[in-house]
């Protein structure tokens, strides 16, 4: 891949020096953008506008025609997996996803498959080869999926929660059942990201957004465990061997050297820890991405500047930072605050880099 115009974003995961500090942003195609919401309600609804490539590709670039931002990543969502497995998506309006059929009972699960990349995902690789062939090379393209964790939270649950604790009931009460589902999940998650490395991303993202909410040895058994499977699956295919692998694993910061110990090759880290105190945890052994707090993005300008500042001092001058938000972008934020925030990172890196 080297006909990429700007790699800095691959040359950072890889530890390798760069000019300045590449940036790009959680959820950086979404609502805080109006030309996406035009392109959404075009679509009719978030799905049928994930399942159509020609405007999943349309929204994906909005974010790079606007700003600076050093990588694409796929639009799509983490929920594709249990949809294609059968459990019926929705979003309605303002209120977050909806499954018609969550997975409760041992017969639940004992029914679920890994679905047919080229079939009930389909959708998803003609969306990330359209979009490599659009992007031309200018930054690389992210492909993504959620951890088998976070995916078996919503399954269960049957839609979002402040502590999914349908879930963690499974855990305690029926732990092989928790883990024959956590399986399944990691056969899925697994296959779903070596056929988008096959279909042409370049990185490789996995949302632990809820791993979080999980003490310190559930988090080893349930989370932390199948995210280990998924990164070995990876490595053991010849389309995804060789791509930078990304962990996030949300309200994890205590974690991060055994997630480091997982093979990955960066770890996302959000703003609750200081990313001095992420490095001095993983060392060199992986890059970080984030962490700022995605509120910031509401103050302004001025408060934007020093506190992106604060996040590149903190990593330092070493090599191997991505510079994210600590989770995704909210709706409200003015579009200009994000050219603040990128044009900084890019200024202020460069003296850290350069
Ligand atoms: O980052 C990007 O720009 C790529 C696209 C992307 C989306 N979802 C689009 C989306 C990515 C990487 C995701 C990941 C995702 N989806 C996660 C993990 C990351 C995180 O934020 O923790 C999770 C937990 C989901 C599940 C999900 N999808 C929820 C809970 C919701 C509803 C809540 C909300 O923010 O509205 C979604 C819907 C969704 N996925 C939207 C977007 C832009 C908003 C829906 C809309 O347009 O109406």
């Amino acid at each position: 891949m080297n006909t990429l115009k700007n790699d800095r974003f691959l040359r950072a995961l890889r530890r390798e020096p760069t000019d300045t500090t590449p940036i790009w942003v959680m959820r950086q195609a979404g609502r805080y953008l109006p030309e996406y919401r035009a392109t959404r309600s075009r679509a009719g609804s978030f799905m049928a506008l994930a399942q159509n490539p020609e405007l999943a590709c349309e929204v994906t670039l909005q974010p790079l025609e606007r700003f600076d931002l050093d990588a694409a990543i796929l639009f799509s969502d983490i929920l594709t997996i249990p949809d294609a497995m059968g459990l019926g998506l929705t979003f309605a309006q303002g209120e977050g996803p909806r499954f018609a059929h969550p997975v409760r009972t041992r017969g639940d699960i004992e029914k679920l498959a890994v679905p047919d990349m080229d079939v009930e995902l389909r959708y998803v690789m003609d969306a990330v080869r359209l979009i490599r062939k659009e992007l031309d090379g200018r930054v690389p393209l992210i492909g993504f999926s959620g951890s088998p964790w976070t995916l078996a939270c919503y399954m269960v649950e049957g839609a979002g929660s402040k502590d999914f604790a349908t879930l963690k009931a499974m855990c305690w009460n029926e732990p092989k059942l928790a883990h024959q589902l956590l399986d399944t999940l990691a056969q899925a998650v697994a296959a779903y990201l070596i056929a988008q490395a096959a279909a042409g991303a370049q990185t490789l993202m996995v949302f632990d957004t809820w791993g979080g909410l999980l003490g310190p040895a559930p988090f080893r058994e349930f989370s932390l465990r199948y995210m280990a499977r998924v990164v070995d699956a990876l490595k053991a295919s010849p389309h995804s061997a060789e791509l930078p692998i990304v962990l996030f694993s949300k309200g994890a910061g205590q974690h991060l050297g055994a997630l480091a110990d997982t093979g990955c090759t960066a770890l996302g880290v959000d703003w609750t820890i200081d990313l001095a105190d992420a490095r001095a945890a993983v060392g060199s052994r992986v890059a970080l991405q984030g962490n700022l707090d995605p509120a910031i993005l509401r103050a302004g300008p001025d408060v934007i500047r020093r506190e992106a500042r604060a996040v590149l001092d903190s990593y330092g001058r070493h090599p191997g930072h991505v510079f994210n938000l600590g989770h995704g972008i909210t709706p409200e934020v003015d579009p200009e605050h994000v050219n603040v925030l990128v044009d900084e990172v890019h200024a202020y890196g460069k003296t850290l880099r350069g």
